[in-house]
């Protein structure tokens, strides 16, 4: 579902020879970029990208491997500050507020921004205690009722309550893939997130899985800001409202999820989803 008067009309944004595409601004943003630079150490790896991603909006990241996608969402929650070697410049805001600011405390701001990763990796400890970790970290909880509730909450909204309820306190890594991909979804949720973050989250999974996470997010967009990084282009019109095709480093064509898939307005983005190349 699109919300298309949260979409202002096509501008196309162009600095220093680098002309995206498409809707780069958004009404009311949640995150706002502007003039993103990456470099780790010589190497130039994002370039002068501006974008804007919307409230309850799941925008995809799409594009050829090494074009930037994950150094971008790194970005957002400045993941990318714990790479040695690895500077980011311009500035990004999270409800107005510079993320990049000197003196930003980035340990609240990563339970603000939480991320999945590829690989679900959830602690070494029960499942209780990977969704109830952040809380406890965070000074969420000022008993063990309020702990309690908070996990029970987490575990329903990742959709895995019910198929755990009965084995809280058995070990989070004893369960099969797709579950721990929506246990790290539900520790992630369970300090309160503005933003979720996933580097292809079910690209270690099978079909039934992916099916099931993609529901979840569908159903999470009402709650969050989700910024989805995937190779599947059939995933990302599924799961998105908006699309951002990266290459070489550069935001080439960002818009409406059907727009871009079907009527593309670069010939690189074309050339991408006919598969071309990638
Ligand atoms: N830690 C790193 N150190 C040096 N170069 C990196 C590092 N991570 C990524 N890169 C380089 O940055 C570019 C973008 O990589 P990445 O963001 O991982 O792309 P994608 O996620 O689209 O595959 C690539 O050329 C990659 O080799
Ligand atoms: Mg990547």
């Amino acid at each position: 579902m699109r919300h298309p008067e949260e979409i202002t009309k096509p501008v196309s944004f162009s600095c220093d020879h680098i002309d995206t595409v498409g809707e780069v601004f958004v009404k009311n943003p949640r995150i706002e970029c502007r003039n993103v630079d990456v470099h780790y150490g010589e190497k130039h790896a994002i370039h002068n990208v501006s974008l804007d991603v919307s409230r309850n909006e799941v925008i995809a990241l799409i594009g050829p491997s090494g074009c930037g996608k994950s150094t971008f969402l790194r970005c957002l929650n400045r993941m990318n500050d714990t790479i040695s070697g690895c500077r980011v410049t311009g500035e990004i805001k999270l409800d107005g507020q510079d993320i990049y600011a000197e003196g930003l405390d980035v340990v609240p701001l990563r339970a603000q921004v939480g991320m999945v990763f590829q690989k679900p990796n959830p602690f070494p400890k029960s499942i209780f205690e990977n969704v109830a970790y952040g809380p406890r970290i965070h000074g969420l909880a000022s008993n063990k009722a309020e702990l309690e509730e908070t996990v029970e909450k987490s575990l329903r909204r990742a959709g895995l309550w019910e198929e755990v309820k009965d084995y809280l306190h058995h070990p989070g890594t004893g369960l099969s893939g797709g579950q721990q991909q929506r246990l790290c979804i539900a520790r992630t949720i369970a300090v309160n997130p503005e933003v979720i973050l996933m580097d292809e989250p079910c690209s270690a999974l099978d079909p039934i899985a992916t099916a099931k996470i993609e529901q979840l997010i569908d159903d999470l967009r009402e709650l969050y800001t989700i910024a989805i990084v995937t190779h599947s282009m059939q995933q990302a019109a599924r799961v998105s409202q908006r699309t951002a095709y990266f290459h070489l480093g550069k935001l080439i064509e960002v818009g409406d999820t059907a727009q871009i898939f079907t009527n593309p307005r670069h010939q690189l983005t074309e050339d991408y989803i006919t598969g071309r190349f990638g």
